[in-house]
């Protein structure tokens, strides 16, 4: 009886050590919250799996719909089942054999906050019957954007005259698919370096930076970075600019040159005669004596 029990509390155990293993779980990862800007795309990462483990991207049907009302279909293959309010306007990006339920919405309307939930079907496999599950409680929910965010830009305070200067413009977005592009109201494209990245789970960056060499012109200048979104929308925001000029010392270096010249001249002029007239005096100063000798040999005499 003892040894029974304890036998049955090891199957227990080693059952559930690896039932996970053994099969995956009905579970669905995506992004509760995303804001969307309205007219523009979306793209809403998900990713799931399911108890089957690896079935092909065929074998597998996948559903967006209202989280309120399954039937209310914002996605599916067969676009006739679709809400008309979202039909044409829905794509799924990401592969469901893969385990990505990724969606896109675009020409997105102010009315299409959700929240919306993933929903998949399993093709019968070997008998069993057709397997379905609604991921409900993990749902992403709209915040709608009825005006673009404007890009920031980022740059040192002052710029040096005939010297690079460089100013990065910067927008978050949630349409990867179709990026937002940023314009410059000046420069030229071999001045102009782009980057984009993922910043968090469905929020995306694009980066512009603009060099040029900054001129004694562009002092007070305006500068314009431009984001024109998908579906048209655009923002901007503006730069003056703050030109340093070239310090120039002209005014104090060529007197103090010229001064310093003069001097220099001055002195190998003074130095020169000194030496001469030394000379000189030498000279005089030899003749006297060679006379003087003279007199005195005389007067012996
Ligand atoms: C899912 O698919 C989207 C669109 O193709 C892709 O950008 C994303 O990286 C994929 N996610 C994963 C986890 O593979």
């Amino acid at each position: 009886m003892d040894k029974d029990r304890k036998m049955m509390i090891m199957g227990l155990l080693l059952a559930v050590i690896s039932s996970p293993v053994l099969t995956e779980d009905w579970k669905a990862k995506v992004i509760k919250s995303l804001e969307a800007l309205v007219s523009s795309c979306v793209v809403v990462p998900c990713s799931f799996t399911h108890p089957e483990g690896n079935l092909p991207t065929s074998k597998l049907r996948g559903i967006w719909h209202i989280s309120s009302n399954r039937d209310q279909r914002i996605y599916y293959d067969d676009s006739t089942t679709v809400i008309e309010s979202f039909r044409g306007r829905t794509k799924l990006l990401g592969h469901l054999g893969e385990g990505n339920c990724t969606l896109e919405i675009t020409d997105v309307r102010d009315h299409d906050n959700g929240p919306f939930c993933f929903r998949i079907e399993l093709a019968p496999v070997a008998g069993s019957t057709l397997e379905k599950f609604s991921f409900v409680e993990d749902c992403v929910e709209l915040k709608m954007l009825p005006d673009p965010p404007k890009p920031t830009l980022t740059h040192s305070k002052t710029a040096f005259q005939g010297l690079p200067f460089a100013v990065t413009c910067t927008v978050f977005h949630t349409c990867p698919s179709h990026d937002p592009k940023l314009t410059w109201s000046r420069g030229t494209a071999e001045g102009i370096t782009e980057a984009r990245r993922r910043s968090h789970s469905g929020i995306w960056e694009v980066q512009s930076i603009l060099t040029f060499i900054a001129e004694e012109k562009d002092d007070d200048t305006e500068l314009t970075c431009t984001s024109t979104f998908n579906g048209g929308r655009t923002s901007s925001e503006v730069l003056t600019l703050n030109v340093k000029r070239k310090e120039n010392y002209n005014h104090i270096i060529i007197p103090v040159v010229v001064a310093v010249g003069t001097a220099v001249i001055f002195a190998v002029f003074c130095i020169l005669m000194a030496k001469k007239y030394k000379t000189r005096i030498a000279e005089l100063q030899n003749q006297e004596g060679s006379m003087w000798n003279r007199l005195s040999r005389l007067s012996r005499r």
